[in-house]
């Protein structure tokens, strides 16, 4: 990899970009395109010809591919329709692992079934050991009186005390709603579905590679995760905005020694193997048939352990490590 690239936010076109990156130096590829939708960003128009559009997506994925190392992956986010022609183009380079189906409603499209999710196509660049950990996201609770949504029956006492598996259906991770969090920026994609993302596939320290970088959101989970990125961007001010947060950003989303992804009031993804590690700072409830009921605690002391703000999360974090 080109030292001169790494940790940083390139301004330029991608295609011309990734002729600096050689074959098989990143360990994963994430690419969010403009979804051909007539969006409104400073630099590009959006609108191209179907053919146009369809043969420019295929030679920045072909791309993705040829850098990715053996044991990497590839992930592309879009509407479900670009989607089928990009799983055509990587069916030929790649290997499909999943179709992960995003709940977040999208803008209707005519008269058509109202569309409810966004696809994030999952592929490794070889068939045999790509790097992989399962992950898990917390029981889904009822806000008001903190009962379990599902109903787990006699099944109860095999609960994992934090919470399920993710499956390729993500229904718990929303987009930004508020604009007090958002940057000027048509599309700008949660920072804790990169994180999921990227524990879920890399170790740290390895490089992350996005090449259409927007407004950073993917090289500020890279960094939170201890992670390096190189991401690309034609937009001179939204590499400013980019690299204006990046600045304030630390490599600080642990719970002791390990990595997680933090949102508001908890974890929201952690790495099935990390459990042993994390949960020795948590009071699990006993029995474990309790759940249902009872989540589990933080040992810190504080309500929840955690606080929405960065400066407020990384307090309580230094909490975690004092104890
Ligand atoms: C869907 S947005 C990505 C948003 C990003 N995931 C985020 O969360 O901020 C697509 C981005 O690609 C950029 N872009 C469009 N054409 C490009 C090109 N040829 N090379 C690099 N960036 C490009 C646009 O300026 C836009 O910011």
């Amino acid at each position: 990899m080109i030292k001169k690239y790494l940790n940083q936010i390139i301004q330029g076109d991608c295609l011309r970009l990734f002729r600096d990156i050689p074959d098989n130096s990143v360990d994963i590829t994430f690419a969010d395109p403009p979804f051909n939708l007539k969006k409104k960003y400073n630099s590009t128009k959006d609108s191209l010809a179907l053919q146009e559009y369809l043969d420019w997506c295929q030679q920045w994925i072909g791309e993705m591919v040829r850098v990715t190392k053996p044991t990497g992956s590839i992930f592309v986010h879009n509407i479900p329709k670009w989607l089928t022609y990009y799983a055509t183009f990587l069916n030929k380079i790649a290997y499909f692992k999943h179709w992960i189906s995003w709940d977040a409603p999208t803008s209707p499209m005519g008269k058509t079934l109202q569309p409810a999710h966004y696809g994030v196509l999952f592929y490794t660049k070889s068939p045999e050991h790509p790097k992989f950990y399962e992950i898990r996201y917390p029981h889904k609770r009822c806000r008001k009186c903190d009962y379990l949504y599902k109903d787990y029956g006699g099944k109860k006492a095999g609960l994992h005390p934090f919470g399920p598996l993710v499956s390729d259906v993500w229904t718990d991770i929303h987009r930004i709603k508020h604009d007090k969090y958002r940057d000027e920026h048509p599309c700008q994609l949660p920072i804790h579905l990169l994180e999921r993302i990227i524990l879920m596939s890399t170790d740290e320290g390895d490089i992350v590679l996005d090449p259409f970088s927007g407004t950073g959101t993917t090289a500020i989970a890279a960094k939170r995760l201890g992670r390096k990125y190189v991401g690309f961007e034609l937009d001179e001010e939204y590499v400013r905005i980019s690299e204006s947060k990046l600045s304030q950003e630390e490599p600080n989303s642990k719970i002791c020694d390990v990595w997680v992804s933090f949102f508001l009031n908890g974890i929201v993804t952690l790495r099935d193997i990390d459990w042993a590690e994390i949960s020795q700072h948590y009071f699990i409830p006993e029995p474990i048939e309790d759940i249902d009921f009872a989540p589990i605690v933080p040992k810190n002391g504080s309500s929840n352990g955690y606080a929405p703000k960065k400066n407020g999360r990384l307090k309580n974090l230094l909490l975690f490590n004092e104890t």
